[in-house]
């Protein structure tokens, strides 16, 4: 908590810190309320940060200092100042062992950030700015030191992790043990990790590419250690991948990472330790969703990767903090579709970014991928710095080609290995290994907003010459009311009226990169014989928006008939667009609605395509979320978006129903569980034509979703069946079925949240009444973030019915919860604000009710850091 208004840090103000600090020691007496820390550094004047001896600045939060000591002589209280974030200490040496103690209290720790108890195991996470709050020390990540921990616990406590490898162990008079760990490579705090509990593990051996062997442990609590062979096998997988597509081989002779109930992210990559939130790591089949399985291969594989991206090569401050992230999961994203199908996952993560960062970028919160100021870091892990960041990376590696990007990462490791660098340090060296000039491409990073390309074309048939006209724009954000041109690879190809791809030069290629670097361009291509198709922005080769007029059966051209896949889909998305559009015209219009008949053929067709990937066809076969509509729409209405979606749902539905029946007969086979790209495509497409058929309620529909709820011997057919039985039908089937699932998976927390989930995000069952009684539930724990996102986060984000209820107790509820959750966890309670935050882009109505929802949040009292930024500023947006 603070005292006055949070202070703006600034990356204009970067300096170079004035002591490094070469060996950290630290000792962890633990006990729940009083765990004792004492630290030893070796410190020494940073000969590039200047002259003289300025005093030592540590950072520290909420500790109680015992004692502080320089070369072994204790400093008298006037010795030093001790203040709210941390200690001041003079300097009379350029070099010296300080030594401090202090005390801290994990268990009233509900933060989720320093030392905290999880279930009654000790765990860390510091990552970006906790580990002040375990101990006193200049937390910034261009500090790197050389970490050994000596952990000490009662017995019953028998594992003690940190990182690095072990070096002792023995045991301590009065029931008490001891295990000492060194990490031989420099870090910055913010990776250090400490874990102290009762667990079990599973343990496993990777062979380098360089012949050493690497002991692989993943720890969990005794009940779930069952749970722990998917994340083995995915981090082997992800292990040969880095060392075949970049060359990176690990490092250490141990990697450990451990399953922890509590956790505000998915995971964290501390060195040789990594720990994960429970969700991101535990599966089995009969207890987690296709979904989970892939979501834990990612995040597995993101995690692993962090340590050449991020460790080995790690941040110099926070707000380049896109450096490790965009690339990491650019890193993950390609793993993945490597393991999977390429465009399935291409889809997810472009319909997610479009969706989500799109409207971060339109939004109050609006900052580049490598922000220029921040009042709380936390606040700034965002779907800008992480997706968008990767859609950067990846904008690279589309300019240079898969060898160039490679010259180009090798070059950045080798140049910046054990160092703390910068974006601009990335670029450089992208740069330097490939011979191009990147300067204009580097306001990728400085320019916030999501660009628009306004593209016509003109054909000359006597000339047989193709003109395409791009304009390009950028709205203004916060701060940011101009723009200058960015550099956007345009990848497209042209198709001709019978769906074949035209040639693009004499060459024959047939797809081709435009270079757009201008506010207006015009690409000529010649020797085209026809009036061409265009089938532009393929793979979604830039977080740019596109307009280009297409006529209805153009789109349903390149739905068929386009060479890529994501292009297909993308054409499919923008057909619906336009029905829903005028579906939503129509309702506000009060004028009947109607559905285009051309959008019911062609979905029919789609189901047809028995040559597709079913994934790719579950994907084509589902509308836009009310969330894209929303995200879409000039001013949200979010009456009429509910109204039209359900009718296009409804109408496709009823209109589809023998076809979708034959798609579920023929995928309905019973395979043994695997979670493998080609099963898991089946039944994504078997459950998403079950969803739509009980769309309709008929009988013939919701007793198939009960034989299959009845039958499953897997978590996904199981959890689709109770969505349908809980989202359609009558309540008498729906309770039962939510009943007996409880009943069978109460001792399971994964399966647990899922069942929370299901409801608090269902528009039928999902009232604000049930959500409330969902809080009431044994299953419910506020300081749990997982219980937290499952009931809070579910209803506010996913059921855009019944939050957006027009008598505005949605949103009245969200600003209580957060109220009440800052007291707690202010990281979390900033997050689950942000429905509330997006207030500007409603229709006047709901516009009033939420910033009123808004106000009340900003008028409860004294706010964290956290979520007084994100309230101030969505207060003040203009
Ligand atoms: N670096 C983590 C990642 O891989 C992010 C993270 C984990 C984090 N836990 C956190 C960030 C807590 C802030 C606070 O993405
Ligand atoms: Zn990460």
């Amino acid at each position: 908590m603070r005292d006055a208004q949070p202070r703006t840090v600034y990356l204009k103000d970067y300096r170079k810190p004035d002591y490094l600090v070469d060996s950290t020691r630290l000792r962890f007496e633990l006990e729940p309320n009083s765990t004792v820390v004492t630290s030893s550094l070796e410190i020494r004047r940073n000969p590039a940060a200047g002259e003289g001896l300025p005093p030592l600045r540590l950072d520290g939060v909420n500790l109680e200092l015992v004692s502080v000591g320089i070369d072994g002589v204790a400093l008298g209280v006037d010795e030093y100042t001790c203040h709210d974030e941390g200690l001041i200490i003079p300097v009379h040496r350029g070099a010296f062992t300080l030594e401090i103690c202090n005390r801290i209290d994990p268990e009233g720790n509900t933060s989720l950030e320093g030392l905290y108890l999880s279930n009654g195991m000790y765990c860390t996470q510091c990552e970006a700015e906790g580990f002040r709050k375990i101990t006193y020390y200049p937390d910034r990540p261009d500090v790197m030191s050389k970490f050994t921990t000596t952990i000490v616990a009662p017995r019953d406590y028998p594992v003690l992790l940190s990182n690095g490898n072990e070096i002792a162990r023995g045991e301590i008079e009065g029931d008490r043990h001891f295990v000492t760990w060194e990490d031989p490579f420099a870090k910055p705090a913010y990776l250090f990790a400490l874990v102290a509990g009762r667990l079990e593990k599973v343990e496993d051996q990777f062979t380098t590419m360089s012949g050493r062997k690497v002991t692989l442990q993943i720890f969990t609590e005794p009940k779930n250690i069952g749970k722990c062979e998917h994340a083995m096998h995915s981090l082997k997988a992800a292990m040969r991948w880095d060392e075949e597509v970049y060359g990176r081989e690990y490092d250490l002779d141990i990697f450990m990472i451990v399953a922890v109930d509590h956790f505000n992210m998915g995971a964290m990559e501390n060195k040789g330790l990594n720990i994960f939130n429970s969700a991101c790591v535990l599966a089995s089949p009969e207890t987690a969703t296709d979904a989970a399985f892939q979501r834990i291969e990612s995040i597995v594989a993101h995690e692993y990767f962090h340590n050449w991206s991020g460790n080995r090569v790690t941040c110099r401050d926070w707000f380049q903090l896109s450096l490790k992230e965009g690339f990491t999961v650019f890193r993950d994203a390609e793993f993945s579709a490597d393991m999977n199908s390429r465009a399935v996952k291409r889809i997810e993560d472009v319909s997610m970014l479009r969706t989500t960062q799109f409207a971060e970028d339109a939004g109050p919160m609006s900052h580049p991928v490598r922000p220029d100021s921040y009042m709380e870091i936390s606040n700034f892990y965002t779907l800008t710095v992480y997706e968008k960041g990767a859609e950067v990376v990846r904008m690279i590696h589309t300019l240079l080609g898969e060898e160039g990007f490679r010259r180009g990462s090798d070059l950045y490791f080798e140049r910046h290995d054990g160092c703390a660098v910068t974006c601009e340090d990335f670029v450089a060296a992208m740069e330097d290994a490939n011979g191009v000039d990147l300067k204009q491409f580097r306001r990728w990073y400085s320019q916030a907003g999501t660009p628009l390309l306004e593209i016509s074309d003109d054909y000359d048939s006597a000339g047989e010459r193709y003109t395409l006209s791009v304009r390009q724009s950028c709205p203004a954000t916060p701060g940011q009311p101009e723009k200058k041109p960015f550099h956007i690879p345009l990848k497209l190809g042209l198709l001709a009226g019978d769906g074949s791809e035209l040639a693009l030069d004499t060459d024959g290629t047939r797809e081709t990169v435009l270079e757009i670097t201008e506010a207006e361009q015009a690409f000529v291509f010649e020797g085209i014989p026809e009036r061409p198709l265009p089938s532009l922005l393929r793979g979604f080769s830039a977080p740019v928006r596109v307009r280009y007029d297409y006529t209805p059966a153009q789109l349903r051209l390149l739905m068929r008939a386009d060479s890529d896949a994501f292009n297909r889909w993308d054409a499919g998305q923008r057909l619906a667009f336009r029905a829903l559009a005028q579906l939503q015209q129509d309702f506000r219009a009060g004028v009947e609605l109607q559905l285009q008949p051309e959008l019911m053929e062609a979905y029919r067709s789609i189901l047809q395509q028995e040559d597709l990937d079913p994934a790719l066809v579950a994907e084509m076969l589902t509308l836009p979320s009310a969330q894209t509509l929303a995200e879409e729409a000039e001013v949200i209405d979010a009456e009429a978006i509910i109204a039209a979606r359900n009718f296009a749902e409804q109408n496709l539905a009823e209109a589809l129903f023998e076809d979708l029946l034959e798609t579920f007969r023929r995928l309905d086979h019973d395979k043994p569980y695997r979670p493998l790209a080609d099963d898991i495509a089946e039944r994504r497409l078997k459950n998403t034509a079950l969803a739509y058929l009980c769309v309709t309620e008929k009988e013939e529909a919701l007793q198939l979703a009960d034989t299959q709820f009845a039958s499953a011997t897997n978590m996904t057919d199981s959890a689709a069946a109770l969505a349908a039985l809980v989202n359609r039908g009558d309540d008498q089937r729906a309770q039962a079925a939510l009943q007996s699932f409880y009943e069978r998976w109460k001792e399971d927390d994964q399966v647990v949240e899922l069942w929370l989930a299901v409801q608090s995000s269902s528009p039928k069952r999902g009232s604000l009444e049930a959500v409330r009684a969902l809080m009431a539930h044994p299953a419910f724990e506020l300081t749990n973030p997982n219980r937290v996102r499952s009931v809070i986060g579910a209803f506010s984000n996913r059921n855009f019915l019944q939050f957006h209820q027009p008598d505005g107790s949605g949103f009245r509820f969200l600003a209580e919860q957060v109220i009440a959750l800052d007291k707690l966890n202010p990281q979390i309670a900033a997050r689950l604000v942000t429905p509330i935050t997006r207030w500007k882009k409603y229709c006047q109505g709901q516009q009033e009710m939420m910033h009123a929802a808004l106000q009340s949040v900003m008028d409860s009292g004294q706010l964290s850091a956290d979520l007084y930024e994100v309230v101030s500023k969505s207060l003040k947006a203009d």
